[in-house]
């Protein structure tokens, strides 16, 4: 795909970008992909928006919008969204955003993405690493690239507001918590947080472990994250009454 442009491999990825408001330049087919199965079991709400875009294309064309040949037989051309406020540098956020710092698995990436989309995080900024919109970590967040904003970051001075590093030798979250303007900062895969962002956080916080682990996979500790912020949150407003 051309600049500014994103793939999207795969009915799911295809569906979630049309029901969080993506510009499809295009959605393709081949002959023997079962989407209208899909779309009338799992998503009723987009069926018929796919109806009425879904050009269907030969086995060979379809390769070249889908180069692993998605199973579901389906995929889609998206402008790849600009935002006008960044999660770094949001003013007040409504709810944590994450950042994660040189991430190099793509895998991990689209998890979190994922993640942060289900617990209503309020982005994903990448800084240094891999390009957080490369195909494959769309494919590994099911196109929940376009449910929130999802960035990348050139210098630790772009980040803005309350800062919590998320690190092992942190204070234990339970004493700690974790307010909805936080953006919440994991390391990347081997060392985990750099000395820099450790010095421009506020905070240190750890997720607790039994004795023995070192530490958790990157995406798991993210959604562990997110939910200890999610779940504490419910409870909090369920015992305020709110
Ligand atoms: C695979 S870990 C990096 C491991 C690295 N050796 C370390 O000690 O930080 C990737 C990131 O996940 C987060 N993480 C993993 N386990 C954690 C825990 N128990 N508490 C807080 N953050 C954790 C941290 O942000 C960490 O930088």
């Amino acid at each position: 795909v051309g600049p500014g442009l994103v793939q999207v491999d795969g009915f799911h990825a295809v569906k979630h970008a049309l029901r969080f408001g993506a510009q499809l330049t295009e959605i393709v087919a081949v002959a023997d992909s079962d989407w209208l199965r899909l779309a009338t079991e799992l998503a009723p709400d987009v069926k018929d928006e796919l109806r009425v875009r879904v050009r269907m294309v030969s086995e060979a064309e379809f390769l070249r919008y889908s180069p692993g040949r998605h199973q579901t037989g389906m995929a889609a051309v998206a402008r790849r969204p600009l935002y006008d406020l960044p999660p770094e540098r949001a003013a007040k956020r409504l709810a944590p955003a994450v950042l994660l710092e040189e991430p190099r698995r793509l895998g991990n990436v689209g998890a979190v993405v994922r993640v942060a989309a289900a617990a209503g995080a309020s982005g994903v900024a990448v800084l240094g690493g891999v390009d957080p919109w490369h195909p494959a970590a769309v494919r590994g967040s099911a196109g929940l690239h376009f449910a929130l904003p999802v960035t990348c970051v050139d210098d630790v001075a772009a980040i803005t507001g309350p800062v919590v590093a998320m690190d092992p030798e942190g204070e234990p979250i339970g004493t700690a918590g974790i307010g909805s303007q936080t953006l919440l900062v994991f390391g990347t895969e081997r060392e985990g947080v750099s000395d820099a962002l450790k010095q421009r956080a506020d905070r240190l916080v750890a997720l607790p472990m039994r004795p023995g682990v070192s530490s958790l996979n990157l995406a798991t500790s993210v959604a562990a994250a997110l939910y200890w912020w999610r779940l504490s949150s419910i409870k909090n407003s369920r015992s305020s009454g709110s």
